[in-house]
């Protein structure tokens, strides 16, 4: 992006995580100069992919730590936009209302802050997640359809504690409303983008999130796979979006002026149940697991759907749309990752 002889900068928070690799090689290809952070510049197992996206343009590499601070004044200094990617999602946390409700809004609080004083930060895009969106304990029976009005419920999950993610999904509430409070106080322009789990080729070499537990029925790792059955449990389903589209949609509500408010970014909404005969159809080569006899809390069809309506009714439009194109690159991904063995 190029706006008379000079580049528009981009920052991006957290660099040397999945998603912000991909966004920061898309803002990279798309003429941003980008500033982007990690925690340690000089861990090279992680942040190797960065020297090489130096090659696509002006990418410069800074420490910082949510924690600290004003750790990301620096960063955000001298930017047109701002995307906050980097956020602790630590599922194994011993003492999950410290380190990762209170370090998402802190953290979160500490960037807006940095982005008020830089003075030249035009719009944030705040990366939350679907699981802010979608655990409503109250929604029974099939059928329902959820947009950017639907929030998670804070106290469910905070008296029910349902395993593994209960304190993420509350904190993206959290972090999502004290980001709003500090965008009307500060009159900083602010847009939230809710992506499901997401999938696809991105540069990071080491990845912890959804691509190894999306490729759980390939790899047979029961654990990941229970994550997912855990989402289908507490959410409803199991909803799906490619990389690629959620960096795309990142990028469009940072430049459409009109976008505001929540968006949630989805492809499409299917089940454990659906992905297993798909997966065990496409990849017959690691003998998926289609049996499910005995998980009888599985969901032939989503119970519960998510809605990208707002997104596409302001002109964005998915790439990736079926299951065969959203899985298309993730095998080769899994397999640079060492995820998968062969
Ligand atoms: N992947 C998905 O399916 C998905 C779906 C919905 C929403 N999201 C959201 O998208 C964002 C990125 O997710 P991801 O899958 O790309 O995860 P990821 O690869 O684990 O990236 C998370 C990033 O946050 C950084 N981080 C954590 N704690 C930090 C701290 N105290 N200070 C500075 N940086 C810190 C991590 O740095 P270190 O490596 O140093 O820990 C890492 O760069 C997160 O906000 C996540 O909640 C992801």
């Amino acid at each position: 992006m190029v706006v008379g002889d000079e580049k528009k900068t981009a920052c991006v928070t957290g660099g040397n995580g999945y998603i912000a690799s991909a966004l920061i090689k898309m803002l990279l290809q798309k003429g941003y100069a980008v500033k982007t952070t990690v925690r340690n510049p000089d861990d090279m197992a992680k942040n190797s992919h960065l020297r090489d996206l130096q090659e696509l343009g002006p990418l410069t590499i800074l420490r910082a730590d949510l924690l600290e601070e004003g750790s990301f004044d620096e960063a955000v200094a001298g930017c047109d936009l701002a995307f906050l990617v980097a956020a602790p999602v630590n599922l194994a946390s011993e003492d999950p209302e410290k380190e990762v409700i209170e370090a998402a809004v802190r953290g979160t609080l500490n960037v807006m802050r940095s982005c008020a004083k830089a003075g030249t930060v035009k719009r944030v895009v705040l990366t939350s997640s679907s699981g802010g969106v979608y655990i409503r304990p109250e929604l029974r029976g099939d059928g329902h359809v959820l947009d950017e009005a639907s929030w998670s419920d804070v106290e469910y999950l905070r008296a029910e504690k349902p395993p593994l993610w209960w304190a993420y999904c509350a904190s993206k509430v959290l972090l999502e409303k004290a980001a709003c409070g500090f965008a009307e106080e500060h009159g900083i322009r602010l847009v939230t983008v809710c992506p499901v789990v997401t999938v696809g080729a991105a540069p990071a070499p080491v990845v912890n999130t959804s691509v190894p537990v999306c490729l759980s029925f390939l790899t047979g790792d029961e654990a990941l796979l229970g994550t997912l059955k855990g989402v289908e449990r507490t959410s409803g389903a199991v909803q799906l979006v490619h990389v690629d589209d959620l960096c795309r949609a990142e990028l469009f509500v940072a430049e459409e002026e009109a976008a505001n408010g929540r968006y949630i970014c989805c492809s499409l909404n299917t089940t454990v149940v659906e992905l297993a005969r798909f997966l065990a159809h496409k990849y017959p080569q690691y003998g998926v697991k289609t049996n499910f006899t005995g998980d009888d809390q599985l969901l032939e069809k989503p119970r519960v759907s998510l809605s990208s309506a707002k997104l596409v009714s302001e002109g964005f439009e998915f790439k990736y749309k079926t299951l065969d194109e959203i899985y298309d690159d993730v095998v080769e991904y899994g397999k640079a990752l060492g995820i998968l063995p062969y």
